[in-house]
């Protein structure tokens, strides 16, 4: 895989090789490091940008290949646009666009100058964004490509990028950049739990890579098929019967608050595949469900984010295990399970395992943690992609306040979300016929149906339901992301800690 980069932060100084990224504002006015540059190369900056017709729009790069009087090999400018309008997201895209410029011309050297053309100070907070962004943006998944015929393997597998952040708050972004670095990575391995195949990343697997966290402190349990048989946890383990492989339950604990403080709790939807089971889908496009544990990616990566950056947080994740496989053994629609909270559920589809699994998450969180509220991801629906498409979640919520910051904590990070209404007025479709509730609802509003049969097993706490089909896996291309996986979450929920639940 090619290496993530290495970020560093210096003071601005001459760029001395590699590539140099500068900035320029709407007006193609240059940042102090670009004007001497401009001056070192006898206005080659300024002639390429007018030759290129470069407007300076925002996140537009222009590429210039070895120009004379200077030690670079190459110069990229970056657009930023109108720069009184960036936002704090702005900066991490602006990373993210200077390091596209670095990964395009395969540069090892790389140093961002990061000036504002009017003068003013770029903060530490805006310089470590930037760095968040280009560490994202430097994010492959290409380990299982063999280099082509005749490429040596070094080629193929170009050594990680060393980017140095010129600023003269250099200082304090690195400080900062100890703790963004964490939250970071955490996307990042979000991004990799997502992306690996089913076939590497099992139910087994993925526990064992809950497990890790142990490193950074966390504690975690696994509950096997046994154990949670004992607590009841039929609407899970029914999911699971179709499949060779496990079920597991991991339980992450970070004790970063005070002794007594009540925690805050993370659940996911962990299906390493859903195949439909029985209920199968089609063929097309099913082997993206390798990522429907984009959930309970999304909690292990804000886990390690959380603990990474030792958050002052009792934080709990959990996280379902499961495979959804067609199988003699295999549940049937029509089947009725007892969930652990006593209600009974008849299985109408068996493509509808998601909020199967986290009936029995959701409810033994509450019941076990007691939490200040339970906020879970899942890629629960297809029809959320109908309704958001892929730049929001959707949000679903029984408190205003919780909706409320997770919308603000979405604008901040750039992981938007959209509240989406529940009721009593949808009840009506989950009624089953034999049963409490039944796991569908049919077509209209299929993705409220289903989290308002989650909520039915939150016990009336404080909850929040993040359906993240469009957004944790398929998603678009990105200035900090190449697509597909995006670690979606992760950013947004350690926002949400470090604004409201960190004393
Ligand atoms: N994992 C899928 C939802 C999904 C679809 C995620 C597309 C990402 C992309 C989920 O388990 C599922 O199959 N949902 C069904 C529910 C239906 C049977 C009520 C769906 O959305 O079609
Ligand atoms: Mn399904
Ligand atoms: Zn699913």
């Amino acid at each position: 895989m090619a290496e993530l980069p290495n970020i560093s932060f210096s003071k601005p100084s001459a760029p001395k090789k590699g590539i140099a990224v500068i900035f320029v504002d709407d007006t193609l006015a240059l940042g102090a490091t670009g004007s001497e540059l401009d001056a070192a190369t006898d206005g080659a900056i300024t002639r390429a940008m007018k030759v290129a017709e470069f407007k300076g729009a925002s996140m537009a790069s222009l590429d210039i290949v070895a120009p004379a009087g200077v030690k670079v090999d190459r110069i990229a400018v970056v657009g930023m646009g109108k720069i009184a309008e960036l936002a704090e997201y702005d900066w991490l895209r602006l990373g993210g666009a200077a390091m596209g410029a670095v990964s395009a011309g395969k540069a090892e050297h790389a140093s961002f100058h990061l000036e504002r053309a009017d003068g003013e100070a770029v903060t530490a907070e805006q310089a470590s964004d930037v760095a968040i962004g280009a560490k994202l943006r430097g994010y492959n998944f290409d380990k299982y490509k063999t280099p082509k015929k005749g490429e040596e393997k070094s080629k193929a597998k170009p050594k990680a990028a060393k980017v140095a952040v010129c600023v003269e708050s250099h200082a304090a972004a690195a400080d900062l950049w100890k703790t963004q670095e964490e939250v970071a990575d955490g996307a990042i391995l979000a991004r990799n739990l997502v992306n690996e195949p089913a076939n590497v990343l099992g139910t087994e697997e993925f526990a064992k890579k809950a497990k890790e966290l142990e490193k950074l402190g966390v504690e975690v349990e696994i509950l096997g098929e046994k154990e949670m048989a004992k607590l009841g946890m039929n609407a899970l383990l029914g999911v699971a019967r179709g499949s060779a492989r496990p079920p597991k339950l991991a339980i992450m604990q970070w004790k970063g608050g005070k002794a007594k403080e009540q925690p805050v709790a993370f659940v996911g939807k962990g299906v390493v595949f859903d195949t439909g089971g029985i209920s199968i889908k089609p063929a097309a496009g099913m082997e993206d469900m390798k990522g429907d544990m984009g959930g309970a990616a999304a909690v292990t990566g804000l886990m390690h984010a959380l603990a990474g950056r030792k958050a002052k947080v009792n934080a709990i994740g959990v996280i379902g295990l499961v495979e959804n496989m067609p199988d003699a053994d295999a549940q049937r629609p029509g089947d009725i399970v007892t969930a652990m909270s006593g209600r009974t559920i008849e299985v109408i589809n068996t493509d509808a395992e998601g909020r199967l699994v986290l009936a029995d998450a959701l409810w033994y969180t509450q019941d076990r943690f007691k939490p200040a509220f339970m906020i879970n991801l899942a890629t629960l629906t297809g029809a959320i992609i109908i309704a958001l498409g892929h730049h929001h979640a959707g949000l679903f919520s029984n408190n205003d306040e919780l909706s409320a910051r997770l919308t603000e904590a979405g604008l901040a990070t750039g992981e938007k979300v959209w509240r989406m209404p529940i009721g009593p007025e949808y009840e009506k479709l989950i009624e089953a016929k034999f049963a409490d509730i039944k796991n569908t609802g049919g077509r209209p509003a299929g993705s409220i149906t289903a989290a308002q049969f989650l909520q039915h097993f939150v016990n009336d706490l404080p909850w929040a339901h993040l359906d993240v089909a469009g957004t944790a896996m398929g998603s678009p291309e990105s200035e900090i992301s190449k697509g597909w996986a995006s670690g979606f979450g992760v950013r947004l929920l350690d926002r949400l800690v470090r604004n409201h639940y960190e004393d």
